[in-house]
Order: C-alpha cells, then structure tokens, then sequence
C-alpha cells in the first residue's frame, strides 16, 4: 500500500509504535565509533601494486572501503543526488504508480525493507531497479522527473566500469587472474537501490536499514555528502563511515565471501537516521548471473583450507536470501559445507 511510504506522509511529530523497536535491539547511537580507519584508496595512483595491497588489507579486515578518483565525473554524482532527491519529492499520486511490495518486481518504489514479513518497520523508502541490459529496464523507469532516466543509466553505465575495473583488482588481490571473478560471475545483473531515510523523530529508537550483509557479489554506494548514516561491524564495535567528498563506498557481499573462501568478507552494515535531516543514498549491486556457480576456486582452497561453504548457484542463494528477515544470521551460514 503506497500509503506506507514516508516520504508521502506529512512529518511525524512522534515515532510510530510499528518501528519502535525492542531495547535489545536498539542502534545504542552514543557507543559508535568514529570512523578512522576506513581504508580510501586513490584510484588515479601509479602505484598498481600499492592499490592492490591496499584493498587486500581493506577486503580482509574491513570488508568495505572507499575510492577516491575513481573516474566517474563528480558532476554526475551531484547530479544522481539531486535527480533521485527530487523522485523522492514527488506529489503522493505520482509515487503511487511505482509503488510495489513484491522483491521480485524489476522496478518498484518500496518501503522498510520487506513489508510483507516485518513485524517492526525500518525508516526508509526506496527505489528499487534493475539496470542490466538498460535497454531492457529503462524503458520501465519512472518516467518522472524529466530527466530521471538519462540521469541513472548513464551513472549505472560508468558504475559498471567501475565494479569491473574493482573486480579486476580484487582477483588480483587474491593472486588469481585479472579476469578470474568476472568470467565466474558471468553475465552479471546490476541492480540499484535508491534509499531516503526521511528526518526521524526517534533515530535512538529505529533504523533506516537494520543491520545486514549485501547478498550480491560487490556494492558501490553513492552515500550523502553531508550527511553520515552508513556504520560498520568490526570486532564487534559500530564504526561510523563519515561521508568523503565525492568517494563512492565499496563493499564486499556475500558471494565474494563464498569465492574467496572467506578471506575476504561480508560485513554487517547500517544504516541509521537523523533527527535533523533527511540522507540519501545510491546503492549499486553487481550480482551473479542467476546460474553462475560459486564455489572458490583451487588456489584458494586445499591443504588446511577447505572450502567453507559447499557449491551453490546465486539463483539458490538469492531465493534464500528474500526468503528471509534482513537481521537473521548471515545468509552464508547456511550454505557451509
Ligand atoms: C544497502 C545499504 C547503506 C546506506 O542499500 O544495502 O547498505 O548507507 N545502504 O544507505
Ligand atoms: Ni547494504
């Protein structure tokens, strides 16, 4: 029911009982860090071996960092911003029209994160696309504002370059072949999700995305420029990644967990909301294709390393995964051999 959204509503003065949720759960705001460590890697260095061993050690202790340079022009970036700002704006009967909450629509404006299982809400709305082959999606898009459609496929044209050019890095940062985790994947879907977290009245209280692993193989998240919201698990501590002028933040998901043999990982990450402002977010998702099968390769397994997880194909893993409330135990968990 489009009527759920957030952004359609009028402000909230108070925060409704159905995303409150339980003391346990709670986000525990003052106990989070402050992001130092983060490892931003300049794309633009020389330095190909340095790059390489920055994002080993990023990949193994992070599972996230961020990329700086990184050849998408910053113009376009302020542009995503604002073009996805003003869908989010849109009077209540234009969003109705692209309102579904069915996860296996291949465009939809949704809201928390699966309506149909929650019991407590999340402080989000969101678009979600599908972006690959673009000829075959686009014409679906929203078809408002004016510009929408230009805007976010040429930005998921270049963010495909860009997880490819990362793929590469990260093969070779295992010591396989530039093109190895490419050719796995195959055929690679892409999928984008366009997150509002509205101003929130409570942000002690609830989440904008609750604590969670990306199921696909690698994200790129466009995050607010001004406004930080995304935290990290690391030993067990929140880490707040505060946004880098014009950085996109880089993720390892799940299947690169499972290719890896669980050296890189796939890390819990947040979202939390704001009492002062609204934030958004561009989330773009490199996923398998459907009948790609994940299993690690030899060099990474063997003598006193076998494989973590037995064989599966994303198709498996992906119905697993929506079958699922996002604050479960890894998904990965199940699949261990
Ligand atoms: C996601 C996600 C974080 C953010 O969409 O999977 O983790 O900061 N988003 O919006
Ligand atoms: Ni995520």
């Amino acid at each position: 029911m489009a009527d759920l959204l957030l952004s359609t509503s009028s402000r909230h003065e108070t925060l409704p009982e159905n995303y409150v949720r339980p003391e346990s759960q709670r986000p525990r705001l003052n106990e989070v860090a402050a992001d130092a460590n983060i490892p931003v890697v300049d794309m633009s260095s020389s330095d190909k071996i340095q790059i390489i061993s920055q994002i080993a050690h990023a990949c193994q202790s992070y599972g996230f960092f961020q990329v700086v340079n990184h050849g998408i022009p910053v113009e376009l970036l302020t542009e995503v911003m604002a073009i996805a700002l003003q869908f989010f704006r849109l009077p209540p009967e234009e969003k109705a029209k692209y309102y579904s909450d069915d996860p296996s629509k291949k465009m939809r404006l949704s809201t928390s994160f699966n309506v149909r299982k929650e019991t407590i809400h999340n402080w989000r709305d969101y678009l979600r696309l599908h972006c690959y082959p673009l000829e075959e999606f686009v014409p679906d898009w929203p078809a408002t504002p004016p510009l929408f459609k230009d805007i976010m496929s040429t930005y998921c044209k270049e963010v495909r370059q860009l997880g490819f050019q990362l793929l590469g890095l990260i093969s070779l940062s295992l010591g396989l072949e530039e093109d190895y985790i490419e050719r796995v994947l195959g055929e690679q879907e892409q999928h984008m999700a366009v997150n509002y977290y509205p101003q929130c009245p409570a942000p002690d209280l609830t989440y904008g995305l609750p604590a969670h692993t990306d199921p696909n193989a690698l994200t790129i998240l466009l995050q607010d420029q001004h406004v930080a919201g995304l935290q990290v698990l690391k030993e067990g501590k929140w880490i707040a990644v505060d946004p880098q002028p014009n950085a996109l933040v880089i993720n390892i998901g799940d299947q690169l967990q499972a290719l890896s043999n669980g050296r890189y990982k796939s890390v819990w990450h947040r979202a939390v909301v704001n009492a002062n402002s609204e934030r958004m977010s561009v989330a773009s998702f490199l996923c398998p294709c459907n009948s790609a099968l994940i299993s690690p390769p030899k060099k990474l397994t063997g003598e006193g390393s076998p494989a973590i997880y037995r064989s599966y194909t994303y198709a498996e893993y992906y119905s697993k995964f929506w079958s699922r409330n996002l604050d479960q135990e890894h998904c990965l968990e199940l699949f261990r051999s």
